[in-house]
């Protein structure tokens, strides 16, 4: 995926539905602070966080999806590794950020657990991942059946990914001990919708997340470490 990701999201459609996520999370976190960010990709939301005059650091487990964020994020600190037992001490960031990777993971709460630990008191963790809902319940189908007949693509691929509800993601993040959860649902207008579909999908989507949030596509969760 790492050849092929940024033509997916860093430009038109896929820039937009993503440029909307990015924005979701940005608004909760700190500005100014020290992010990290887990599961980085290529780097495109730490970019984001660094042009709001914050520093950032990210992690991530593929090889090459390090490799192009080392050279988009030039000197922010980049590392291999789980986001499920991360590199760094206690109490060392401001911000932990994850977006579109929370889904991937296969101890969630691990990386919960582990992000609680790196922040500092009062710190502020945002997570966008992938919601459950009327229609994402039919995804995995869908892909399965695209994999079976070959159409092999980014966002038509089974990862096993894990589709969350809201009252279950919102569980994770309190058993924790995390506290002022916040949990919202953006992005009904998935870059891979039909041309027309897209269209119209970006009209009612501001309608869609504020009437009937439970269509919209992705989920966003926030929530602070207590003091
Ligand atoms: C859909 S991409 C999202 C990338 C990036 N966050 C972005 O916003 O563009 C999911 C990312 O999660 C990473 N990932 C999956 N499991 C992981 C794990 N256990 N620890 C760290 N990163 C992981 C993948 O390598 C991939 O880069």
């Amino acid at each position: 995926m790492a050849d092929v990701y940024d033509r997916h999201y860093a430009h038109d459609r896929g820039r937009v539905y993503y440029d909307h996520i990015c924005d979701m999370a940005l608004e909760d976190l700190p500005r100014g602070g020290r992010l990290l960010d887990l599961g980085c990709g290529t780097g495109l939301f730490m970019t984001r966080y660094l042009a709001s005059g914050g520093t950032a650091a990210g992690l991530d487990i593929s090889r090459g999806m390090i490799a192009r964020a080392r050279q988009r994020c030039n000197g922010c600190e980049v590392s291999v590794g789980t986001a499920e037992q991360i590199p760094y001490r206690d109490g060392t960031f401001d911000a932990v950020a994850s977006i579109l990777a929370f889904s991937y993971l296969q101890r969630p709460e691990a990386m919960l657990g582990e992000s609680f630990r790196v922040l500092k008191p009062g710190g502020t963790i945002a997570v966008c991942t992938l919601g459950r809902n009327l229609l994402t319940v039919l995804v995995p189908v869908i892909y399965r059946i695209g994999e079976k007949v070959h159409i092999r693509r980014i966002g038509m691929a089974d990862f096993g990914e894990h589709y969350y509800r809201d009252g279950e993601i919102a569980a994770l993040f309190a058993a924790i001990g995390f506290e002022d959860i916040r949990v919202r649902r953006c992005s009904f207008a998935h870059r891979d919708l039909h041309d027309l579909v897209f269209f119209l999908a970006r009209k009612v989507e501001p309608f869609v997340e504020e009437r009937i949030p439970q269509l919209a596509y992705n989920i966003c969760v926030s929530a602070k470490k207590p003091d």
